[in-house]
């Protein structure tokens, strides 16, 4: 099958194109590198033995987009694309709002140009906002609480209406929980810019003494030991789940949001203990106040993925740990120290 990939370059897009492109597939890359490093391309291209297109160009440049598009004539698009840090959403709402609900449009306009009706995108479990129930099922209700949510539950009402009124279409909106891990050769990964937003690249940070400690946003919640509790998904399975989702969307038609997650929670403290097993020594914490819009707890309901689209997660937090220590030790600046071809 022929799949663009917008944002392919990026930490979740360069584990998807090794399982697409180990799977066969042709594939198009379409990145302005904003968040990314043309060095997780030729990694991919490595780790493969295998090529693909690159255009380098940003998805608010419609017409560039549709040039993308029309030339490559893709089966399916997978759209990655985005800008993804919460609170920077706050100081640069409208920036957000371009990107990844206008670049949403673009791109169902540049599908429509070249007749492409299969699209797979990128969700968060953060459109759910604050949990009524645990877990989080596909049908409670969207009440994201911060800006990048509410671009998230836009563009995937924008892509819902555009399956609506497009004859054959076929969307997927996957609803990631908090995708962490690498790829098992340790030759692609996280690399966050600056000061990480997330826990898991924090602690691998931390671990490698780029960091002097992790600092734990509350201890009081109401979980087993007072520490936010949340649904790690390793980015492998979660690049095997976007290939299911392209099969399911060549057998069905409409739009459906779906939850990518293992079900099960998993505490701070119990992250940070088994990184400490994968390493081999302490890393130091500190409990610091909770961070503003944080919950308690959230996890995913994950027996619409295994219903739907036939997968399941295979890898639990150890295999998690273990991948993002191979990835932070022999990458401790991440892709910066690379030469672009290496
Ligand atoms: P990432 O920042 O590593 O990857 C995004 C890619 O999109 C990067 O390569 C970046 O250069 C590219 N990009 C951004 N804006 C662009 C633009 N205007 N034009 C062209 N390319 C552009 O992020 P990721 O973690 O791989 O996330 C991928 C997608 O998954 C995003 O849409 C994100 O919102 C979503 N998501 C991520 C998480 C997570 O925790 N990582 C969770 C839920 C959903
Ligand atoms: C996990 C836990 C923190 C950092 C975010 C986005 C969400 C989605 C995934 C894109 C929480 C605690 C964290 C630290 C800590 N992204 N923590 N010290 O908040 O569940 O979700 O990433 O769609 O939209 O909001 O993930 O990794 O930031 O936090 O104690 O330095 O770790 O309080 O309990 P979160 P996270």
């Amino acid at each position: 099958m022929k799949v663009f990939v917008t944002g392919g370059a990026g930490y979740i897009g360069s584990h998807t194109l090794v399982q697409l492109l180990t799977a066969g597939h042709e594939v198009c890359v379409f990145d302005n590198y904003c968040n990314s490093s043309p060095v997780a391309l030729a990694r991919v291209r490595q780790l493969t033995n295998r090529d693909m297109r690159v255009v380098e160009a940003d998805i608010c440049d419609a017409d560039a987009l549709t040039r993308g598009v029309t030339d490559f004539a893709p089966d399916a698009v997978i759209h990655f694309a985005g800008l993804k840090a919460v609170g920077e959403s706050n100081d640069i709402p409208l920036r957000y709002y371009q990107t990844n609900v206008s670049g949403t449009m673009n791109l169902l306009g540049a599908m429509d140009a070249a007749g492409c009706r299969r699209i797979v995108f990128s969700s968060s479990a953060t459109v759910y906002g604050e949990a009524h129930y645990l877990p989080f099922d596909e049908n409670h209700p969207i009440a994201p609480t911060n800006p990048y949510g509410r671009t998230k539950a836009m563009a995937e009402g924008v892509i819902a209406d555009w399956a609506r009124a497009t004859p054959d279409a076929s969307a997927v909106l996957l609803r990631y929980f908090n995708p962490v891990g690498a790829h098992e050769s340790g030759r692609i990964g996280e690399d966050p810019d600056g000061i990480p937003n997330n826990l898991m690249p924090f602690i691998a940070q931390v671990a490698i003494g780029r960091r002097e400690k992790l600092a734990i946003f509350g201890d009081d919640y109401d979980t087993r030991d007072g520490t936010g509790e949340r649904d790690y998904i390793h980015v492998v399975d979660l690049a095997d789940a976007h290939l299911a989702a392209l099969g399911y969307s060549g057998a069905a038609q409409g739009c459906e949001a779906i939850n990518i997650g293992t079900g099960t929670g998993i505490t701070v403290r119990e992250l940070v203990a088994a990184y400490e097993r994968t390493c081999g020594h302490p890393i130091p914490v500190e409990i610091g106040p909770r961070r503003p819009g944080d919950v308690a707890s959230s996890y995913a309901a994950t027996k619409k993925a295994t219903n739907s689209l036939g997968w399941c997660a295979k890898f639990g937090i150890e295999d998690m740990c273990a991948s993002s220590w191979r990835w932070q030790s022999g990458n401790p600046d991440g892709f910066g120290d690379a030469p672009h071809s290496s």
